[in-house]
This record gives structure tokens, C-alpha cells and sequence, in this order.
């Protein structure tokens, strides 16, 4: 099988279907060709089609997975709302060029109760691994499996959720699981909303209310540059994202990156020597919205 970026994918729902595809691709493929990864849940927008596309230049073969994992979803969450449409995404799919999508079902994946849990440590004590408890635990096996079920040489991962991208390369680290794991940039709307599936549950209202966090987030270089501690920077976004009426903070946090630890208190940040993230959840009524900025010092 080799990359096309206007053919249909080819569809396979069983596990040792997608082994076997895999199987042949390798079998077949010229010495050294590899295979690139985009998990997803489907409901692809062009953050997805982005990690499609960028998969398509480094690898021979681009696998696109679309499940949604019940296991990264709490009680009171949106499993069963969360938007599903898959005959767009295949659509979508084509177009970007994946070769293979992987759409197994609920009881494909987990056919009986997981015993096993994945829970990496540190990374994900604060942000939505303290809003959502269980999430990154749900991740790590959902990521595990298919990272065992595809074998990708390489995996695509967006970073507006960079805190799932710093816990996925933990995992991958700490278990020695072959792939190298590529963070990706955050694709925006043309007004600044970075894409998610989730944005699909706004109204108009909250639609245009939620650009508060992209037009906040676009000053914390300048605020940082102007020797703002991670203190005041955090109470100076979220005074920028209270400005909208409609705003329900969940968290601000100015941490270091990777590592997701404070940085030094009572030090300008601009003094920091380290990578630094900007994180923010916010709801706009029953939408919960995530979006950052990871920065650089020196480039403050
Ligand atoms: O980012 C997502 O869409 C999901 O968390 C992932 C990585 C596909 C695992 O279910």
C-alpha cells in the first residue's frame, strides 16, 4: 500500500485486520519505510487533517485511528454526546491523505473489563489530570493499545492538548514503547479559536465569547517580557478571560514544560531558563474548552 493523497483510505475495524495491513505494508515497503500514527476521536477538523498531512511527508504509510475511548470520559462527562459523524471523516480523511483509518468499536477494543491501568505519575497531578480525574489514565490505555495494535514508527500528536503529549512521551520513555512520539502545532480558526471537535456544542453566543481565550492568550508573551511573575501572570489571564460574561474558569496556570511543575515563585519569568506553558479550561456553558501557549524565554 503506498500514500495517496486523493484515493479512499482503506477501512478496517478488527484488530487483526489492522495487524495484518500492517504486516503487509512492512513485507512489502522498500527497507527503511515507516509508518506513521494520528490517534483520534474522530469528528476530524483541519487540527486533524494537519497531523495527516504531516505524517504523509515523513512515513510511507499514514494509519488515522478514529474511537472514542469511554475509558478517558467520567461519569458526569460527554462519552455518549460526543460528536460522531463517520462518514465526514472519511471524507476528511482522503483529502489529507491517510491511507489507512482504523475505526474499531467499543467492544473490538475492550472485550472485557481492563484490569490494567496506566497512570503516569507527576505530569499529570495538575491541569485537566486534577479537573478530570482518570483522564490520562483512560489515555495511557487507549494510547498503549493502539500503539501495540498499529506498531507505528511515528505518532502525531496536536499540542493544544500538550498536557496529553508531555504524559504520552513519559509513557513512551518510561516503557520503552518503539515510537517516537512528534508534537504537532495548534491549528486556529482564521478569528484565533483553536479547533477542536468539542467547538461544535457553542451557540453563536459562546462561539464568539470563547475568542477571549486566543486574544488573552496573545498577550502573555508581552507580560512575560515585562517581568510578570507566574502569580501575577496567572491573576492578569484570568482577569482577561473574566471579561467575558459567559467565561466559567476551571484553571490558568503559568507551569513549566514539559515537566508541569510551578515555576520559581517570586522570580520574573522572563529570568526562567526553561520551556514555560500557559494553560487554560474554561467552560462557555456546557462546553468545556481547553487552549495554551508554550513559550521560549527568550523569545518573550
Ligand atoms: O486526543 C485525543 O483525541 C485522544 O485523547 C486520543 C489521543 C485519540 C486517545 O483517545
Amino acid at each position: 500500500m503506498t500514500a495517496s493523497v486523493t484515493s479512499a483510505p482503506a477501512i478496517v475495524r478488527t484488530i487483526p485486520e489492522m495487524r495484518k495491513a500492517i504486516r503487509e505494508y512492512r513485507s512489502q515497503a522498500s527497507p527503511g519505510a515507516t509508518v506513521g500514527f494520528v490517534p483520534t476521536m474522530g469528528f476530524l477538523h483541519e487540527g486533524h487533517a494537519s497531523l495527516i498531512r504531516r505524517s504523509n511527508l515523513d512515513n510511507g504509510l499514514t494509519v488515522l485511528s478514529i474511537f472514542v475511548n469511554p475509558l478517558q470520559f467520567g461519569p458526569n462527562e460527554d462519552f455518549e454526546r460526543y460528536p460522531r459523524d463517520e462518514s465526514r471523516d472519511l471524507e476528511v480523511a482522503a483529502a489529507a491523505g491517510a491511507d489507512i483509518v482504523f475505526l474499531p468499536s467499543v467492544e473490538e477494543m475492550y472485550p472485557r473489563r481492563t484490569a490494567t491501568q496506566i497512570t503516569v505519575a507527576g505530569v499529570t497531578e495538575r491541569l485537566c489530570g486534577a479537573s478530570r480525574p482518570g483522564h490520562f489514565d483512560g489515555v495511557g490505555v487507549v494510547v498503549t493499545k493502539l500503539f501495540n495494535i498499529v506498531s507505528p514508527d511515528r505518532a502525531y500528536f496536536g499540542l493544544k492538548d500538550a498536557q496529553q503529549v508531555a504524559v504520552v512521551e513519559r509513557m513512551v520513555q518510561d516503557l520503552d514503547q518503539p515510537v517516537e512520539i512528534v508534537p504537532c502545532p495548534i491549528v486556529r480558526e482564521a478569528d484565533g479559536l483553536a479547533m477542536s471537535s468539542r467547538n461544535v456544542y457553542l451557540s453563536a453566543d459562546e462561539r464568539r465569547e470563547a475568542l477571549v481565550l486566543s486574544r488573552t492568550l496573545a498577550q502573555v508573551p508581552a507580560w512575560i517580557a515585562s517581568g510578570m511573575t507566574a502569580e501575577r501572570l496567572e491573576a492578569a489571564v484570568t482577569a482577561g478571560i473574566s471579561a467575558s460574561p459567559l467565561a466559567v474558569i476551571d484553571y490558568v496556570e503559568a507551569l513549566t514544560y514539559p515537566s508541569l511543575t510551578p515555576p520559581a515563585a517570586d522570580v520574573p519569568l522572563s529570568d526562567a531558563d526553561e520551556r514555560l506553558i500557559v494553560a487554560v479550561a474554561v467552560k462557555f456553558g456546557r462546553t468545556r474548552l481547553i487552549d495554551n501557549i508554550l513559550i521560549s524565554v527568550p523569545e518573550a
